[in-house]
């Protein structure tokens, strides 16, 4: 994460205030969020109006419950961090909100839900640190075993370009960057390995920009 939090550490009460206050204060971080939110608006509209259930998942501090709850989507928020899911539930706190539960979890180590029990699963920003391919695979098996019908995943995608970059640190000595990057063609393959299949990937900037968010549906679902 970008505040040099180790993925297997739950981020605790003030870690959870600093990133929420610092992560998207910067113009380009704005971008970046503003370009999410509207990708994922978009991806919501696709799926339809029905009402669903959702788990976020990581939820971090409650980026998206607002947008899922202002779609009348009943939601369950779950993280590694007790604080984290404590926000994300502030978050979801408005009059009519059909914000339901928070769930404490470590999605490395399986979901604590029922096979189906979600029409969609939102998966925002976590992909891209799992570093080892079985986790990947695990995690993406236990995304499809939740989910009745869909799920929203973003990821990194390697690149040309991110090659390049990453002969050049190597050659000026710099670190290794945290974060993985996947080409897309193992990014397919992950997927259908879990059971799931791509129907669209949404670049977040074409071609200047490695995020990337997948729309994936369960193989078998209508
Ligand atoms: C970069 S944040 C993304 C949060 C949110 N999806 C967003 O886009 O704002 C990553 C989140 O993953 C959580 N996390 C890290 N490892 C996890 C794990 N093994 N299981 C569940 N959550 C985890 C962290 O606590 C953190 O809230």
């Amino acid at each position: 994460m970008s505040v040099g939090k180790s993925t297997n550490m739950p981020f605790e009460k003030k870690e959870v205030e600093e990133y929420e206050r610092k992560r998207y204060r910067g113009i380009d971080q704005r971008l970046v969020h503003g370009r999410e939110w509207r990708l994922l608006r978009k991806l919501l509209r696709k799926i339809g109006e029905d009402p669903l259930l959702v788990l976020d998942i990581p939820c971090g501090y409650g980026r998206f419950s607002k947008m899922l709850l202002d779609k009348d989507f009943s939601l369950v928020s779950s993280d590694l961090s007790f604080h984290m899911v404590k926000r994300a539930g502030e978050k979801g706190e408005h009059p009519h909100s059909r914000f339901l539960s928070g769930v404490v979890a470590d999605a490395k180590q399986g979901l604590p839900f029922k096979k189906g029990v979600f029409s969609l699963l939102l998966s925002m920003r976590f992909f891209h640190h799992v570093h080892e391919k079985e986790e990947r695979e695990f995690i993406l098996e236990e995304f499809c075993r939740a989910s009745s019908d869909w799920v929203i995943l973003s990821y990194y995608q390697k690149n040309l370009l991110h090659n390049l970059q990453r002969i050049l640190r190597r050659r000026i000595k710099k670190s290794r960057t945290r974060i993985k990057m996947i080409p897309r063609r193992d990014l397919y393959k992950e997927v259908e390995g879990a059971g799931l299949r791509v129907v669209k990937i949404f670049p977040l900037f074409r071609g200047i920009h490695a995020h990337h968010i997948a729309l994936l549906k369960k193989m078998g679902s209508n």
